[in-house]
């Protein structure tokens, strides 16, 4: 089914069970520890054998000697691997770095060795008798070093401009050109990135933990240099991603290495401590905005220029994305600067761009507010626009970011806001800040197929991910609309390459995407259940397990009296996406105490409000924006890869010394969302939220600090020594 219109009325407008409040069906399986995650997958074909990954102990340069013999001998080793028995090895089109070094080494901990032992215990004890000699180079590990060095970025992230910036900016009557730094970040999730592999003949099959199915079929047959065909991908729970298992990553190559070597099925677990410097990161930016405005608080130049680095051949941090489309203003510039970095290879980190971006862009407004002596909540809304400020002629598809403001203003008592440095209880300095939510809508094409069974039963299948969001949720309540059979009759299966591809979990495409290739599927079966029962042309009801045409009526169930029907499609989109600008808004509302002895800083309040499309499941959108928020705290307070700019690592590569918000971090959360419906987007009317909910979260905290402080911090993340 292609998508290249409006919507029109349709079956989820009812709304009988999407919109509703549905606890997630698979919950149960969860708290209860009967979830398979990939290490833990009991399908395996025999016993498995356990893999330890040997991460690489210098950031560049080169093994000249690699003595595993004292680790072969060990006990209960079966095998080591290593570039030297390999076999040749690819690169898939989404890793900058490979991922087994040897000779050359690209960063810090890539994997060296994998040894494959009986016991876990038995791999990490040989793993310590492998000698490596390695022919050390020195690196750039510096972002602010290397900045001088930095390049434009090219193709969609090349530098934008429109009017005359410089002239305007030049000539405005209040200006503000400010720095902002953001750091290295680390995902942080849960569960390690995992892997079981078996071999059958030339068939592989991977038990593994990754956002996208499709993606992870091809990268690895590139790197194993097999045909897709011959990979199987299965990957029904996924505890956490956040953009780090969006890719392929080292876990897999290595099991299924170490499965062909020793012949039988292989699990390796990433060690938590190789995470942070063997996988992806959220690179450090270094952002200059500069915003000049007339005395009516109306902007009429603004740019913002990005700074990050990345491995040769990587991408920048996109941090400029959302000041292309967020404000109004005739003169405009934004641009991304690469430098190469030695580091580990930077990628996706959950909203990328648009999380950092706002971190620097939101404090610039509220500064500006602050230059203007207009409230930050009014000077946003006078710089609302209706269309693509770099290009008129696209109206956004829908944008209620004024009305995110005004509403969260008006629930959060944001009247009571003081002066900064004013609000007092006791030894703690009180402050409200607010920043604005942004983040583009993305559809990604997706299918699913549908089958319907004698007994009613309709089960789903889709290659789509539940990285911990409420996909199964999601689409069996959409599987039960359309259909018009209750909740309990629909079965989700998710996460197998043998499905139909999906356009898997990440950019906060997954919910929107994935329902509607369930309802391009159902769509089909529905016409193979009117044909069946024989119903003429004519409106077609579903509706309490039963299909109505007209005066003639019957079970659903009795369609497949003669057998299952089956019914598959994909969504697919065509040029709506050009015509309107495609994005969500919000806006977050923080309440900040700071201590003013120790500057210690506890956060009060939070509330966000979004505009994000039709909600398919009010409960699962509200866990994401407040897991969001959480994640946002975070990163305004605690988070920060400390690097080793000697060496070229990140230093605090563990969940002791990365730190994320606990529950005692995060008193009071509240989420409210606008009652919309997109239909320019999808036939589900509905966008993403999930990465909404963490865009402007931190700024909103930095401007809540400073207004209980009146001090201004500039370097996240805002720890107490910088208020000191
Ligand atoms: Mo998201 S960073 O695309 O998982």
């Amino acid at each position: 089914m292609k998508f290249d219109k409006p919507a029109g009325t349709n079956p989820i407008d009812r709304m009988a069970v999407v919109g509703r409040p549905t606890p997630r069906i698979d919950g149960p399986l969860k708290v209860s520890g009967k979830a398979p995650y990939a290490y833990e997958q009991q399908d395996v074909p025999g016993k498995p054998a356990y893999g330890y990954i040997l991460g690489s102990a210098v950031a560049k340069g080169t093994i000249s000697a690699i003595d595993t013999t004292r680790a072969e001998r060990a006990p209960g080793v079966l095998s080591v691997v290593t570039h030297r028995n390999a076999g040749k090895l690819g690169k898939g089109r989404m890793n900058t770095a490979h991922l087994l070094a040897g000779p050359k080494v690209e960063h810090y901990h890539q994997a060296v060795a994998v040894v494959v032992a009986e016991t876990f215990e038995q791999a990490r004890a040989a793993a310590s008798l492998i000698n490596v000699d390695y022919a050390r180079e020195s690196g750039a590990f510096d972002l602010a070093a290397a900045r001088a060095g930095a390049k434009d970025a090219t193709g969609s992230d090349a530098p934008t401009s429109v009017g005359d910036f410089a002239g305007a900016f030049a000539s405005a009557g209040v200006q503000l050109d400010q720095t902002y730094t953001t750091p290295d970040q680390s995902h942080a999730m849960m569960e390690p990135h995992a892997t079981i592999a078996a071999w059958e003949g030339d068939s592989l099959t991977i038990w593994t933990s990754n956002q996208m199915i499709n993606w992870g079929v091809k990268e690895l047959a590139a790197t194993l240099q097999m045909p897709p065909e011959k990979v199987r991908l299965i990957s029904p729970y996924i505890g956490g991603g956040f953009g780090g298992k969006l890719f392929l990553r080292t876990d897999a190559v290595m099991a299924a290495l170490a499965a062909r070597a020793v012949k039988r099925p292989v699990k390796v677990a990433l060690q938590r401590p190789l995470i942070p410097n063997n996988t992806t990161h959220r690179p450090a930016t270094i952002q200059r905005i500069r915003i000049g405005c007339g005395s009516d608080g109306r902007i009429t130049a603004i740019g913002h220029e990005s700074w990050s680095g990345d491995l040769e051949g990587g991408g920048p941090e996109a941090a400029t994305q959302q000041t292309k489309l967020l404000y109004a203003g005739a003169n405009r510039m934004t641009a991304l600067r690469l430098a190469v970095l030695d580091l580990p290879e930077g990628n996706a980190m959950r909203a990328p761009g648009e999380a950092p971006g706002l971190m620097a862009l939101e404090v610039a407004m509220d500064e500006m507010a602050e230059k203007l002596g207009m409230d930050p909540v009014a000077f946003r809304v006078v710089n609302d626009t209706q269309v693509d400020p770099e290009d008129p002629s696209r109206p956004f598809s829908q944008r209620n970011l004024v009305r995110c403001l005004e509403e969260g203003a008006r629930r959060f008592g944001w009247n009571r806001r003081k002066a900064p440095g004013q609000g007092r209880e006791g030894r703690w300095l009180v402050g409200m800040g607010v920043a604005a939510a942004f983040r583009n809508n993305i559809n990604g094409k997706s299918g699913a197929r549908v089958r319907l069974d004698r007994a009613g039963g309709v089960t789903v299948e889709t290659d789509m991910t539940d990285i911990g969001t409420g996909t199964y949720t999601i689409i069996a309540q959409t599987a039960a609309e359309m259909l018009g059979v209750p909740l309990a009759k629909v079965t989700v299966k998710l996460g197998d390459s043998a499905f139909p591809a999906s356009a898997g979990s990440g950019g906060q495409w997954g919910a929107n995407s994935s329902t509607s290739g369930v309802y391009a599927a159902c769509v089909k079966l529905r016409d193979m259940v009117v044909g069946k029962l024989g119903f003429g042309p004519g409106d077609a009801q579903f509706e309490g397990g039963q299909v109505r045409v007209g005066n003639r009526v019957a079970d659903i169930a009795d369609a497949a009296k003669g057998g299952e029907l089956v019914a598959e499609d994909t969504m697919e989109y065509g040029d709506l996406a050009k015509t309107f600008q495609q994005s969500t808004f919000g806006a977050h509302f923080v309440e900040a105490a700071v201590d003013r002895y120790t500057g210690e800083t506890r956060i009060r309040r939070m509330l966000a409000v979004c505009a994000a499309g039709r909600i398919l499941n009010p409960i699962s959108a509200r866990s994401q924006v407040i897991g969001a928020m959480t994640m946002g705290v975070g990163g305004a307070l605690m988070e920060e890869l400390a690097v080793d700019k000697r060496f070229g690592f990140f230093v605090n590569h563990d969940l002791a010394g990365y730190e994320v918000p606990v529950h005692m971090d995060i008193p009071h959360q509240d989420v409210v969302f606008l009652d919309e419906a997109d239909d320019k987007v999808s036939p589900m009317k509905a966008k993403g939220v999930g990465e909404l909910g963490l865009c402007g979260v931190g700024a909103a905290v930095a401007n809540a600090v400073y207004n209980a402080t009146g001090i201004r911090v500039r370097e996240y993340p805002l720890t107490l020594d910088k208020y000191l």
